[in-house]
């Protein structure tokens, strides 16, 4: 998350720079900050804001910098609040060098120590990125580019950063390891960015550095170089998108671009959770002998989310040995709900705002639970209000169907889960060690779902031409850990393509759903390995016998419920906690391409929002 700009060329660079921040706002809006080599001072321009890019804009309009060289952030907060102080860019002492990083260093404690014993060194922010200023400060000895390549051989980590010094006010030396930058110039102008959109008001010939490399950037001219400081080439590329496609990053809709960004949105979301002996959410309020003291867990959440909440169920049970329940949020409060000082309520909220969860959640405390917040969003009503949080790091999710937030939130369940676990003395170091190893093979093995694009979209399209007046409905189903996948398969594939869908548990079907089936009617089994797949083959063979269409979710390498079914969609075997994090991908992308299919406006669907803050 976050996203870095710089600008060194002919014209006043803050304009450029805060523009270039506008279009990297979708990466993080807790505080903003722009560094500027200012004519005439010995120290550089430093102008900072919390909360979102206009108040930055703000400072930097009263403030009137003049310098044609700048680097600019907009964050979105993972080391300390988000805060002024916490904005970067971080400096060294003397203000005289700058840094803006987007990214983690790992290592960020090691260095401060090596800092503070070998230099006398204090932090003034709780970021990681100032240590990378103060670390460059002390490399430097007139050569930035030199400072910086050092600097690089220290950090250990996740990073794209930008720096500037005041003794070279033509050059912005850039350094990458796993987070992106690309470059564009003209002729007097150079310009680097987290995402091509910052570029396009220059150019649609683009550079980007490769990990492991550095970049010089001088007015009209770049240079990149390999970790040894020799003359290197970037990938270079053209573009054609407009602003607008650049901010999807050349997919069709925020959707398509949501769903395949999920690999990267799990990985983010798991990074620093486990340190090999210690599992670390962000931010705790009480005492952490109070996890001991609960008898039991109620999560409260709504739409997508509550089907979240409804995947880690087991998870929660599992690891805590806690009684656990889901609510839907809206209900939660009005039955006077058995509530009290030994309940830890879990309220989960991408948008951390919709009301009925922030009331449900507010009703609880008020009842004396202590309660645990999994949003999307630093700072929001949820993250403030909750005892303790844990971030989703999914970046910005415009389209109003959910998708890497649902994903993203389960990992953060499961981890929320396994801190509990391991706080109450259920689970040994080992266990939690095999579960987190489980999960790194997660975003590969969502990679392989999603490279199967195509043929799902060959699916939906035979699936629309299914669709007749008599029956244009679809019907999910699934057991346990089928069951919530099932749910919100019908619930993205309602809202986006506006045909009629319902998920069940399957072993109900013969209850009476399935008086809904007759021939060419299609259902979506959730068949993947696990406890029950056997009882769900049988729902599939009831339904087989009276003409449905049965398209299936399989765990690759099955080969019995391939035999029954018409269509298969094949994810990875993983553990059966965090299979539906797989199992919910095809779901996803089959609603998206029948909604495509059907012309639907797939971002931005009929009666819905993305945050609902009324009741
Ligand atoms: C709206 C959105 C859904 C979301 C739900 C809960 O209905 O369209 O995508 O799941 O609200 O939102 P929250 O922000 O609380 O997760």
């Amino acid at each position: 998350m976050c996203g870095i700009v710089g600008y060194v060329g002919n014209e006043n660079a803050s304009g450029p720079v805060l523009n270039g921040l506008a279009t990297l706002e979708y990466r993080g809006y807790d505080s903003a900050g722009l560094a500027t080599i200012e004519p005439g001072l010995d120290h550089l321009g430093i102008y900072k804001a919390a909360g979102k890019l206009v108040n930055l804009r703000q400072v930097v309009d009263d403030a009137q910098p003049q310098g044609t060289t700048a680097i600019g952030h907009t964050r979105w907060a993972t080391h300390g609040d988000p805060t002024t102080v916490n904005a970067h860019p971080h400096t060294t002492a003397d203000q005289r060098l700058a840094v803006v990083h987007n990214g983690i260093i790992e290592n960020h404690l090691e260095v401060a120590a090596m800092l503070r014993e070998e230099h006398g060194i204090t932090p003034v922010s709780d970021t990681d990125t100032e240590i990378i200023a103060h670390l460059i400060g002390t490399l430097y000895t007139g050569d930035l580019k030199e400072a910086v390549r050092q600097a690089t051989q220290v950090l250990t980590g996740q990073y794209a950063i930008g720096v500037i010094h005041r003794d070279h006010p033509d050059t912005i030396v850039a350094a990458v390891n796993g987070a992106p930058m690309v470059i564009g110039t003209t002729d007097d102008v150079a310009v680097l960015c987290s995402d091509v959109a910052g570029l396009l008001p220059y150019t649609r010939h683009i550079t980007a550095v490769p990990d492991g490399h550095m970049a010089m950037l001088t007015p009209g001219h770049m240079e990149i170089f390999d970790q040894d400081g020799a003359p290197a080439t970037g990938h270079t590329y053209e573009v054609d998108w407009t602003a607008e496609e650049a901010e999807k990053g050349g997919y069709p809709s925020f959707m398509a671009k949501e769903i395949a960004e999920q690999p990267r949105a799990v990985r983010d979301t798991m990074t620093g959770r486990w340190d090999g002996t210690q599992v670390h959410i962000d931010e705790v309020s009480f005492d952490l002998s109070r996890l001991k003291t609960f008898d039991k867990i109620i999560i409260v959440a709504c739409g997508t989310s509550h089907h979240a909440g409804l995947v880690a169920r087991r998870a929660f049970e599992h690891w805590t040995r806690l009684s656990t329940e889901v609510e839907i949020a809206s209900e939660f409060r009005y039955r006077d709900p058995i509530v009290n000082k030994a309940t830890l309520v879990v309220a989960i909220s991408q948008s951390g705002e919709t009301a009925d969860t922030i009331a449900a959640m507010q009703y609880a405390q008020d009842q004396g639970a202590t309660t645990l917040g999994v949003t999307n969003m630093v700072g929001s009503t949820l993250a403030r209000g909750a005892d303790s949080v844990i971030i989703t790091r999914a970046g910005r999710e415009v389209a109003v169907a959910s998708t890497k937030a649902f994903t993203t939130q389960i990992v953060a369940l499961m981890v929320a889960a396994l801190w509990i676990g391991q706080a109450r003395g259920n689970l040994y170091v080992e266990e939690i060690q095999a579960v987190f190893d489980d999960l790194q093979s997660l975003p590969d093995a969502m990679e392989t779902v999603l490279a199967q694009d195509a043929y799902i979209g060959s699916l939906a399209t035979a699936l629309v031409n299914r669709l007749t007046s008599q029956h244009g409905y679809v019907m999910f189903f699934g057991r346990l850990n089928g069951l919530p996948i099932a749910l919100e398969g019908a619930l993205k594939l309602k809202e986006i393509s506006y045909l009629h869908a319902e998920g069940f548990a399957s072993g109900e079907m013969k209850h009476g759903p399935i008086a809904l089936i007759e021939p060419g009617v299609t259902v979506i089994a959730i068949a993947t390995e696990g406890a029950v797949k056997t009882k769900v083959m049988s729902n599939i063979e009831q339904v087989k016998g009276r003409g449905a269409h049965v398209i299936a979710i399989v765990t690759e390498g099955d080969d019995d419920v391939r035999a029954l079914a018409d269509d298969v969609i094949v994810v990875p075997a993983a553990m059966e906690l965090a299979s539906p994090i797989l199992a919910v991908i095809p779901v996803q992308m089959l609603a998206l391409h029948v909604a495509n299919a059907l012309d639907r406006d797939v971002d931005q669907p009929r009666n819905l929002a993305k945050t609902v803050t009324v009741e």
